[in-house]
């Protein structure tokens, strides 16, 4: 890679919600850093999103920027974006993290659970879309990438009938957002990911699930690693999938695989 692409990739800049959990934002953000970009983490958790930022602007040596932001609040959702624009003059790169499930079956569920699920997931996902590419347009230039689940189209009870109807309304966001911004240099994709392994999954399930669902499910004998999915992230936002849009793609160990 010559000096001037080193450049380039250092200041594109990248907005990635949830970003300081226990699992794929955080780990989405440590590997767009160790990518060259500019990272804004936000997360709704203020404490852990400022030790991480402040993590990484040490092992960098250069600044890294943290927002609270609880991507349900739109008005929130558009300061936090212009203050990314006003601060780093541009903004290449978004992805949606966040994401919350309660699993109540349909015939029981409560209308908090539907709306909350409904609220993270999906309205969460279009505020900061809705707000991020007038600045990627006027740019002429971004990559956003939602992050959605295997959910979205397994036949399931697991996951609960909130979070798969979002997950998959994300999908159908995700494509036509494709559609409408090509021509706008503006690429729109999601990532699927199976059972990914973290802390927060750890403490809810028992060891034996995981260890089961390694042995008898995955098609690679082990569960997913939040790198994994941020090795899938990293490639679609870099200038390598320029030809990639529109698309979703799983990363599951082959358990569900996207038809
Ligand atoms: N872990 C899995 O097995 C799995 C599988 C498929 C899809 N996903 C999806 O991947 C994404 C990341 O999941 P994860 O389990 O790795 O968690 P994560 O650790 O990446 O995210 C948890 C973080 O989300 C933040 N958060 C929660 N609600 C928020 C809100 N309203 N606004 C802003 N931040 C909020 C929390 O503060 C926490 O820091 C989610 O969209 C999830 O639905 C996860």
């Amino acid at each position: 890679m010559n000096q001037q692409s080193i450049g380039e990739k250092a200041h594109r800049v990248a907005f990635v919600t949830a970003g300081a959990g226990a699992g794929i934002g955080a780990a989405i953000v440590a590997r767009l850093a160790r990518d060259g970009l500019d990272v804004v983490i936000s997360d709704a958790h203020e404490r852990r999103a400022n030790e991480l930022a402040d993590g990484l602007s040490q092992e960098h040596g250069r600044e890294f920027i943290s927002l609270t932001l609880d991507v349900t609040d739109e008005t929130a959702v558009r300061a936090a974006i212009d203050e990314v624009v006003r601060r780093r003059g541009r903004l290449d790169v978004l992805v949606n993290n966040a994401g919350w499930s309660r699993i109540e079956p349909v015939a029981e569920m409560s209308v908090e659970t539907w709306r909350r699920c409904i609220d993270v997931d999906l309205n969460g996902t279009f505020y900061c879309m809705r707000h991020a590419l007038p600045h990627m347009i006027a740019q002429h230039g971004g990559a956003i990438v939602n992050i959605s689940s295997i959910a979205a189209w397994e036949t399931s009870a697991e996951h609960g009938a909130a979070y798969s109807a979002a997950k998959a309304a994300v999908l159908a966001l995700t494509r036509v957002a494709a559609a409408e911004n090509g021509r706008h240099g503006v690429r729109v994709n999601a990532v699927a990911p199976g059972l990914i392994y973290n802390d927060f999954l750890r403490k809810i399930y028992p060891e034996d699930f995981f260890a089961g669902y390694a042995e008898h499910r995955s098609l690679v004998g082990r569960v997913g690693r939040p790198d994994d999915v941020a090795a899938l992230v990293a490639f679609l936002v870099s200038e390598e999938a320029g030809y990639i849009t529109g698309e979703v793609y799983g990363v599951s160990g082959g358990v569900s695989p996207h038809a």
